[in-house]
């Protein structure tokens, strides 16, 4: 059937495509550094009070190793893919060479909610610490131009968040990328302002802060889990860079769960000492870190903390808008979206036209929509993703055309199956609306691939 077709592997492969071959430079620490740049964002700033308040109590530090369980073993089934089929694209390129076209379109889809809802709320959460770190010297952006759409709180759009989203879209129209020097001076400042949270906050901790442990039960800390995935997502990144990695059967599980463990490390120290520091009850607020510490009349740490979320987001924001103008550049090349969006710009040798309508409308979602409905989304389209990658392994191993790459999931075939059944049973934990906005996105993404996308498709000739 046609809405089956695959892409042949050959097709795919960077040499036969007449791309360069990329130089295998990157170690295990490289690609470390490369996935805490592309992961510790706005999570950490902002989920361990959000979702302490409201979901699982200062038991959220159970909810981040449960996230960081599924991240792990889904990562594994990325890692394995990206070895065995090194092009961009990610969970595209792997469902077009497994599962045809038509699923790879829907992961496509998936993808592009993960990466644009993800920028929007990134840029949401950049503009509620801009905010903190100006308070530190008295200024203050009105409450009406730096919220979401909420005329009962009187707030009516984010300003700021529009403004960040449209200046990353800027730089990358300029072919900025963000280079492997400047990921460095982001990691070892967001890292600091962190550690620096933590040692200031241990001298502030109550004990009886943290009773009652559970508030919400047991079920509020899985609730708590499925929100806080989203503080991981970014370690793709890491298994996207594979053509690039020296010894990769080592580097890259090194690489990518190493970068998970920092990350869990760093989560799990915030969220004891934030919940320690202030009732849970009272973290409900856009910037919870530096809220903790004015709590505590420690604002010179509050200010410090607030610029390095500042600046470290930033790096987020970059990263993840790149990767969705080129999911976006590759859907328009294959002829799954029109061909507009797959147009080089001569001078820069970017997608230019792409960049700008792909930033235009993640910033209105940015500043008209609040962070928590669009996190919630990130992750239903980001845990699709990851179940289809985790199925693809099985897929992947019984497919003899395609060659095996250097690195294999390990307890084949239990971790991908775990891998899969642990991302759907995160789903479940969602809220009600966000499975009805996902199922119209995805109304929308059936309709568009049967009217436009399977005529227009590269593969129709
Ligand atoms: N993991 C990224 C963040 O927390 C999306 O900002």
């Amino acid at each position: 059937m046609t809405i089956f077709r695959k892409k042949s592997i050959e097709e795919l492969l960077p040499n036969k495509s007449g791309h360069t071959q990329l130089k295998q430079s990157l170690g295990a620490f490289d690609l470390m550094l490369l996935g805490v740049g592309a992961i510790v964002g706005t999570g950490i700033f902002i989920l361990p009070g959000t979702v302490a308040a409201l979901h699982s109590g200062p038991a959220i530090v159970f909810s981040f190793v449960i996230a960081a369980v599924v991240c792990a073993l889904a990562a594994l089934c990325y890692s394995e893919f990206a070895s065995s089929v090194p092009v961009a694209g990610s969970a595209y390129t792997y469902g077009y060479v497994i599962f045809g076209e038509f699923i790879a379109w829907i992961l496509g889809w998936a993808l592009l909610l993960e990466y644009g809802l993800a920028v929007a709320s990134v840029a949401t959460g950049w503009s509620s610490y801009l905010n903190a770190f100006l308070r530190g010297f008295h200024l203050e952006i009105p409450a009406a131009i730096s919220g979401p759409f909420n005329p009962a709180e009187g707030t009516y759009i984010n300003l700021p968040a529009i403004f960040i989203i449209l200046l990353i879209a800027f730089l990358l129209t300029k072919g900025i990328r963000e280079s492997t020097r400047v990921n460095t001076i982001m990691v070892i400042l967001k890292v600091s302002v962190i550690l620096l949270f933590i040692v200031v906050g241990a001298f502030y901790v109550k004990p009886a802060n943290w009773q009652p442990l559970m508030p919400f039960g047991f079920s509020g800390v899985l609730n708590g889990a499925a929100l806080v995935f989203f503080a991981y997502l970014g370690f793709d990144a890491v298994s996207s860079a594979a053509e690039e990695v020296k010894n990769p059967k080592r580097n890259m599980p090194i690489g990518i769960i190493g970068s998970l463990l920092i990350c869990t490390a760093l989560y799990m120290l915030v969220s004891i000492i934030l919940t320690g520091m202030v009732p849970y009850t009272q973290l409900n607020v856009t910037d919870p870190v530096a809220y903790a510490l004015q709590v505590i009349n420690q604002d010179w740490a509050a200010g410090i903390i607030s610029l390095g979320a500042v600046v470290g987001m930033i790096t987020v924001i970059l990263v993840m808008t790149y990767g969705g103008t080129r999911l976006v550049y590759a859907l328009g090349r294959d002829g799954l979206l029109p061909k507009v969006l797959a147009e080089v710009d001569s001078k820069h040798k970017t997608p230019v036209k792409n960049t700008w309508i792909y930033a235009s409308i993640v910033a209105v979602i940015a500043g008209l929509v609040p962070l928590g409905k669009l996190a919630e989304l990130v992750n239903m389209g980001t845990l699709i993703a990851f179940m289809m990658v985790s199925l693809g392994i099985l897929f992947l191993r019984r497919n003899k055309n395609i060659a095996e790459g250097s690195f294999k999931a390990p307890f084949y075939p239990v971790l991908p199956i775990v891998s899969f059944l642990m991302c759907g049973f995160l789903i479940t934990r969602l809220a009600s609306l966000t499975w009805i906005v996902c199922g119209i996105w995805f109304v929308i993404g059936v309709i568009i691939y049967f009217s436009y996308g399977k005529k227009h498709s590269s593969l129709e000739k």
